[in-house]
């Protein structure tokens, strides 16, 4: 089985990275997490990655100023340097051009804490709580140009409980996203062939 090179795009902690990180240490699942790319410099996730022994990277995006496509140049140069046939978003809180999405469509997946369509964007968690929501969750898609759409591959459901709060409520979706990431990774990764 050839393991498909998977890319993980973090900008923090990176508690989905280690949730794809242990699950690719299964010998029969179909990824290798090849490169850990941070663009922020000194982000949690990346030292949690090297004690792993993973290849990573930083590509800080101050030093690009407002010139987007020229940091994502960068971030394409690492990419192609490490040979990564899929890129993961796990807290990656950087808007892509089109130009690097189209680069990857099919091949770049994210993941959002929340059931999308409802609450893309930002504080999902308290927003679901302040408008009353009984069900939240969290969702893996394929990334599209447009913010937090995209063929959704994979969601889980969570329910709200009388007392959360958006922390609470936040640990239950998060337990959430541990699951279903390195689900849909696998989803993404293994080959159909006709036999
Ligand atoms: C996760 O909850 C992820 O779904 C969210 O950021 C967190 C990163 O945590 N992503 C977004 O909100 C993107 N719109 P992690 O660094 O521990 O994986």
């Amino acid at each position: 089985m050839s393991r498909k090179r998977v890319a993980v795009l973090i900008s923090g902690r990176g508690s989905n990275m280690a949730a794809l990180v242990e699950a690719a240490k299964a010998p029969d699942y179909p990824a290798e997490i090849a490169l850990v790319l941070s663009n922020v410099p000194g982000a949690g996730g990346l030292a949690l990655a090297e004690a792993n022994g993973i290849a990573t990277a930083t590509v800080d995006h101050t030093r690009f100023g407002k010139d987007r496509e020229a940091f994502e140049r960068a971030v394409q140069a690492e990419l192609e340097a490490h040979r990564i046939d899929i890129v993961c978003l796990a807290g990656f809180l950087r808007i892509l051009t089109p130009w690097l999405v189209a680069k990857w469509e099919g091949q770049m997946i994210n993941i959002h804490p929340s059931l999308l369509p409802a609450y893309k964007g930002l504080d999902t968690h308290a927003r679901a709580l302040a408008d009353g929501a009984t069900t939240h969750g969290a969702t893996v898609h394929f990334v599209v140009p447009d913010l937090d759409a995209g063929p959704v591959i994979l969601q889980e459901a969570v329910p709200v409980l009388a007392d959360d709060t958006a922390e609470t409520l936040g640990r239950r979706v998060l337990a959430a996203e541990h699951r279903i990431y390195p689900e849909a990774l696998r989803m993404i990764a293994t080959e159909y062939r006709l036999a």
